[in-house]
């Protein structure tokens, strides 16, 4: 089976920050959650370079070659990205040869099917937002979300049809519930479908950046319109078309709630207007403050994700991105709240817990597995697998967080120092892989989230991490899989106490 995977392309008017970090992070933990299933996954992140914000970026930069601007920040996205550990199979940039040529081919397809025109374009257009603008979306004239006038437009431009498959895309989200997620944000995206929807000007006269319309070089193609195709260039449109019959339709875009109309309403119809399958499922995460505030250059707060992650390890950021705020909702990022759940989630609960049992089954157990016996796992994994279905990261982690609790109670109530004391060698036995066996599932539960993390657990336990799945891993998801007579390898604490 396969598994298309998508982050938003990121605009390159600035190194990314820990918001962007968080949609990317997230994809990563869904990947590599397929990948573990045996799925054929393809994870796709990138940058989205013909827009003008980029342009402006560049000057203020004193940078007067674009194409070397361009180049330099999608190399630093691209590093970030490596640093942190994430595994994407590919890199698309907007400004490639491969992409400019499917841009074409889709503008023709649809232009072919009718949906593109000419037209008048008169009104409002934020360059910060790279979007089309009414009066209605303004606060006190200005655009709320990047606090600038935005531009007044009077032009001629080519237009899309989007009008005509209003009613396509109602049948979409009545029949399709899963398409937009979370379900909170579908009325949102219907009654704005039903009630707003406009066609929308899809080329641009004045700008100088960006793909030249075909036939037309007096127009460039709007930024989202070629920047939403980045999807199909990706997996093959235009180049390799086994690829793209392959892996297209993408399973789940993962994207901000600030662009879900964009992949929710003009997406779908540019596909149905091009003839192509619609991909299966958009999910949109919330925005989160930092310590109260918006994410912003002025107020100086964009946390770097390096940063971050230099401070704390990766793994503990992408633990505590989708541990504190529930997937698809707004939240705050607190340092301060991060490092208490270091503290205590991390180094105390897990941490501890894998330190404590690996030292008792050397002093009682001679390093060893002892033979099995029956462990509390329950209904642990098929819970675990139906949140990750549902994107519910959160879910998922208390999941496995019950089970590094409930561990950690049963040492409490077993107390195998004083069953030692007793002769209980039996008991303790028992107990002794009760615990092993259940560190063993916590870790596998642990690699889509923390991959370093488990596996060190894994090390400690005596067993290697699959560097490949060529198969599912639900194997090793059933109760009994640590043999007996195995020799553990006890090692340095996980996460060590903060200075
Ligand atoms: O919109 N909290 O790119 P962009 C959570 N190029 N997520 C955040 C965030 C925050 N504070 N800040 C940013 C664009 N994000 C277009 C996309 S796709 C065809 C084109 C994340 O650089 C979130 O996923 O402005 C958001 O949608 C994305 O970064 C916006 O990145
Ligand atoms: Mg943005």
């Amino acid at each position: 089976m396969k598994f298309y995977i998508t982050t938003p392309i990121y605009y390159v008017n600035d190194k990314p920050h820990v918001g962007h970090a968080y949609t990317t992070i997230a994809a990563d933990v869904l990947a590599r959650y397929h990948r573990m299933l045996g799925h054929d996954v393809f994870f796709v992140t990138g940058t989205d370079e013909n827009s003008q914000k980029n342009v402006e970026a560049a000057k203020k930069a004193g940078e007067a070659d674009l194409t070397k601007y361009l180049d330099q920040m999608s190399a630093t996205w691209q590093s970030t990205w490596d640093s942190l550990g994430i595994t994407n199979n590919a890199f698309i940039r907007t400004t490639e040869e491969r992409h400019v040529k499917a841009v074409e081919k889709f503008w023709k397809a649809s232009f072919e099917n009718g949906d593109i025109y000419e037209g008048q374009y008169e009104g409002l257009y934020c360059v910060g937002c790279e979007s089309y603008k009414t009066e209605d979306d303004l606060v006190d004239g200005k655009c709320p979300l990047h606090k600038r006038e935005p531009d007044r437009l009077s032009e001629k431009n080519y237009f899309f049809r989007l009008t005509k498959y209003r009613e396509a895309l109602l049948k979409l989200i009545d029949e399709h519930p899963e398409f937009v997620q979370p379900t909170s944000r579908r009325n949102e995206i219907r009654s704005y479908i039903d009630k707003f929807m406009t066609d929308v000007s899809i080329s641009r006269e004045t700008v100088k950046c960006g793909i030249p319309v075909p036939g037309d070089d007096s127009q460039r193609i709007y930024v989202w319109f070629d920047a939403l195709i980045n999807y199909l260039t990706a997996v093959g449109y235009g180049s390799d078309e086994a690829m793209f019959a392959k892996y297209w339709p993408a399973d789940v875009h993962l994207v901000g709630k600030d662009i879900i109309k964009f992949h929710c309403a003009l997406w779908p119809a540019m596909l149905l207007s091009a003839g192509l399958p619609l991909p299966t499922r958009v999910f949109a995460n919330g925005f989160f403050t930092i310590n109260g505030d918006k994410i912003s250059k002025s107020l100086g707060n964009a946390i770097d994700p390096i940063e971050l992650a230099q401070n704390f390890g990766n793994d503990v950021l992408r633990y505590f991105l989708l541990r504190e705020i529930k997937y698809g909702e707004d939240g705050d990022f607190a340092l301060a709240r991060m490092e208490q759940r270091y503290d205590s989630d991390l180094a105390s609960e897990l941490g501890n817990l894998l330190s404590r049992v690996i030292t008792m089954a050397e002093k009682f157990c001679d390093g060893k597995v002892p033979e099995r016996a029956d462990g509390f796992l329950a209904g642990a994994w098929p819970a675990y697998q139906l949140a990750m279905e549902e994107v519910r990261f959160l879910d998922a982690l208390e999941v496995t967080w019950k089970l590094v609790r409930e561990s950690n109670q049963f040492i409490d109530q077993q107390a195998p120092w004083k069953l030692a004391k007793l002769g209980e060698q039996k008991m303790i036995d028992q107990t002794m892989y009760v615990l092993l066996e259940t560190l063993r599932h916590i870790a596998w539960m642990l690699l889509p989230f923390m991959p370093e993390t488990a596996e060190k657990m894994l090390a400690q336990l005596g067993l290697e991490t699959p560097k490949e799945f060529t198969q599912s891993a639900e194997s090793a998801w059933v109760w009994g899989g640590l043999e007996p007579g195995h020799v553990l390898q006890k090692s340095d604490p996980l996460f060590p106490r903060r200075p």
